[in-house]
């Protein structure tokens, strides 16, 4: 058994949900003896400032459709990461990504098309989580493809939804991005609270429970 496994947690959260997420796993591994690192991603890009540099956004529902074209075309932007944390030596790594637009965020796939994560990936074992209203899969199927692209070895992957069907869970996230709190209404229309459901703690740690047993 190694005697410290060292974690390393790398996502994007641009309303915290992912990283209360990370934050829970690392919790569970830390309990366990595991050393956990964590690197966020910043959007440093200027071309999507106007979207992303204010919370809650001021045109939610056209903001949220700008984003639609990049990310239908799969493009990448600027990013910031601290490389000095990247440069440690870890046992596995676990992505936080959440979903833009039915796939991975543009932040994350551009971490995960970079050098810096080709470094970080070749020849180690990672992980994934997704974090979205409803649309996981095609997300956490590009992380695990792109990262197994960068020579990592992918051990397994898990989702965190929002309450709420189709267009309520809809409804609830363009109110919620609009207002930065969650509204009983919209339109007119009874909506459930969007983000993270009471319960994710528990998919949480017992995502965090069987990362710890594959390094331990
Ligand atoms: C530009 C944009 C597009 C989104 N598109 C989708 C989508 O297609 N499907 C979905 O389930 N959630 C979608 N969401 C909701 C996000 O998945 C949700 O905001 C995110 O998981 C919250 O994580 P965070 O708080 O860590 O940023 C979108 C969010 C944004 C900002």
């Amino acid at each position: 058994m190694n005697s410290e496994p060292k974690i390393l947690f790398v996502y994007f959260s641009f309303t915290q949900q992912t990283q209360k997420v990370v934050e829970v796993m690392s919790d569970v591994l830390r309990a366990k003896g595991c050393s956990v690192s964590q690197a966020r991603i910043e959007f440093t890009d200027e071309r999507y400032a106007g979207v992303f540099s204010n919370f809650p956004l001021r045109r939610a529902f056209l903001q949220l459709i700008s984003m639609f074209p990049p990310q239908l075309r799969r493009a990448t932007g600027e990013i910031r990461i601290d490389h000095e944390i990247l440069a440690g030596d870890y046992d596995l790594i676990c992505f936080g990504s959440p979903t833009w637009w039915l796939t991975t965020n543009m932040p994350m796939r551009s971490f995960l098309k970079s050098d810096a994560a080709a470094r970080l990936l070749k020849g180690r074992r990672f992980g994934a989580f997704v974090v979205c209203r409803r649309y996981w899969k095609n997300n956490l199927e590009t992380v695990k493809r792109l990262g197994i692209a960068n020579g990592g070895d992918y051990v397994g992957g898990t989702y965190f939804t929002f309450a709420g069907g189709q267009v309520a869970s809809l409804l609830s996230f363009v109110s919620y991005m609009g207002a930065g709190i969650n509204k009983p209404r919209y339109l007119g229309l009874k909506i459930p609270p969007t983000n993270l459901k009471p319960d994710y703690s528990i998919g949480a740690e017992a995502f965090a429970d069987s990362l710890a047993e594959i390094t331990a």
